[in-house]
Order: C-alpha cells, then structure tokens, then sequence
C-alpha cells in the first residue's frame, strides 16, 4: 500500500460570466492559476472540493468548473456549500470522475463527502439522513481509515461573524465520529481561511478559498489581502495524514480588496 495524495480544493464562487469578480477578484482566473500550480508538480491521485463552486446558483457555473477541471483524470468529490444549488451541481457533477456528494475508496482511505446545505440560509446543518449515511459508512468499513468533506467546519474558528453562521449542529456530527475511532480527518471550507486543530484523534482542517480570504479572528467580515489558496493532504496507508496548504505568492489581483465589515452572508 502507497500513500494517497489528495488536493484539497474549496469556495471557487464561480460565475455563469467568467468576467464575473466577487470581492475584487476575478474568481475564473484565480480557480485557473490555483489548478495551473496544484496540478503543475506531483499530480494528485483524487479531488475534494468542499463547496461554494457557484456563486450564481446557475448550471453554466458548474460547467466552467468542470471545464476547468477537464485536464484531470482522477476522481473530483464535491460537498455543497451555502451559496450551491444542491440539485443543479448534483445533475451537474456527475460521470467522467464527477461525484457529488456520496463516499469513494480512494487507495483504501473511505473518504466520506457530506451535505451540510440548507435552502437559503448561510449556517449548515448535516441531517439527519446524512448523519445514518455517515455512520453506515464508517461502520461498514471499520478497518478502513476514513476522512470526512463537509462545507462547514465543525468547530469553532473564533471569528464572532463567521461562527454565527456556522455548522449548527456540530455535537451531533462529532457524536457519530467519535464512535468509530477510524476517522483520522474533516476537510472543511466556509470559511475562507486556514484552521488546523485537533477534535480528539481527528484533524480538523480548513482551506483557505481559492479566490478571496478572510481574515481570521475578527468579530466582523474583513477581508484578509491573502491570496487564493489549496491544500495538499497525503493519506498515509497507516491511518497518519500529512497536510499543507500552498498560496499563490505571485498572484496578484487586479484590484485591492476591500474592506466588507458589514458582511457577505
Ligand atoms: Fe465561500
């Protein structure tokens, strides 16, 4: 058994118009470059990208996104976020390595993708059926070491805005988790910015978008001058994971990113 390498992608807040920009940044052209430098060394052996693929709601949205992707080979698993449109990106993102939502065996790693979406509303909620299908899952496959996707981050990352729109109930997702011990990780996005803490045994990740940031531990929405960002994650075969997260250092935006204390939800 060989590790798995995993690149961790998340919140591209795609448009239908690829001229289309969202806080000052052309979301196209920054999803682009984030791929041109992901996939330029050591090509992944899957995909994860943990929501907000469209910002519009619209079907052509998530067919740039599939686009963009085209030069990939290998399995694309895709969680919905807040701003998604469950059904559209579900019909959307399917064949030619396209899953959404559902579990994959990803070189002997379980690699759960999770729905955290609720209808219009910027807080998440993984439910009820989502939660039996998770711990059907993982109790199906009890030797397998196993990583959860899912939009919202199950803890709390300390920034007052962004907590109150949040994963409403994180208890009751860490409950099924922590009932098999095989779980090693949650790779989360929302956020926009890069947390790294340990909830038990289980690493609890989060990637920095790759179009705008946000500035962490604040009590309202600014925006962070970072720019776009990805995460590797090595799945080693005894159950350990290795991750990193790479910024563009020389992308530039085109424009300075403004303050928005008043909020993007
Ligand atoms: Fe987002």
């Amino acid at each position: 058994m060989r590790s798995v390498q995993l690149l961790h992608l998340t919140d591209p807040h795609l448009f239908a118009d690829e001229a289309c920009e969202l806080y000052d940044v052309n979301t196209a052209d920054s999803f682009r470059a984030v791929l041109d430098s992901a996939l330029a060394g050591q090509v992944p052996d899957a995909i994860l990208v943990t929501g907000d693929v469209a910002e519009d709601e619209s079907r052509d949205a998530y067919l740039n996104f599939r686009r963009a992707l085209a030069r990939f080979d290998g399995p694309v698993l895709c969680a919905p976020g807040n701003h998604d449109a469950p059904e559209t990106m579900a019909a959307t993102l399917a064949g030619d390595g396209f899953q959404y939502c559902g579990a994959a065996d990803i070189g002997g790693w379980n690699v759960i993708v999770l729905s955290s979406h609720i209808r219009r509303h910027p807080s998440g909620r993984v439910a009820r059926d989502e939660l039996e299908r998770l711990d059907a899952s993982l109790a199906s496959r009890p030797s397998m070491p196993a990583l959860i996707g899912v939009h919202h981050p199950p803890v709390s990352v300390h920034s007052r805005w962004l907590d109150g729109v949040g994963l409403a109930n994180p208890a009751e997702l860490m409950q099924v988790v922590d009932r098999h011990p095989q779980v090693k990780g949650i790779l989360s996005g929302h956020v926009h910015q890069e947390v790294d803490v340990m909830h038990g045994g289980v690493r609890v990740l989060t990637t920095p978008s790759t179009c705008a940031q946000f500035l962490p531990h604040t009590e309202n929405c600014v925006m962070d001058q970072r720019p776009p960002a990805y995460r590797r994650v090595e799945l080693q075969p005894t159950g350990a994971l290795v991750s990193g997260v790479t910024w563009l250092d020389d992308w530039r935006a085109s424009k300075p990113v403004r303050d928005t204390r008043h909020g993007p939800f």
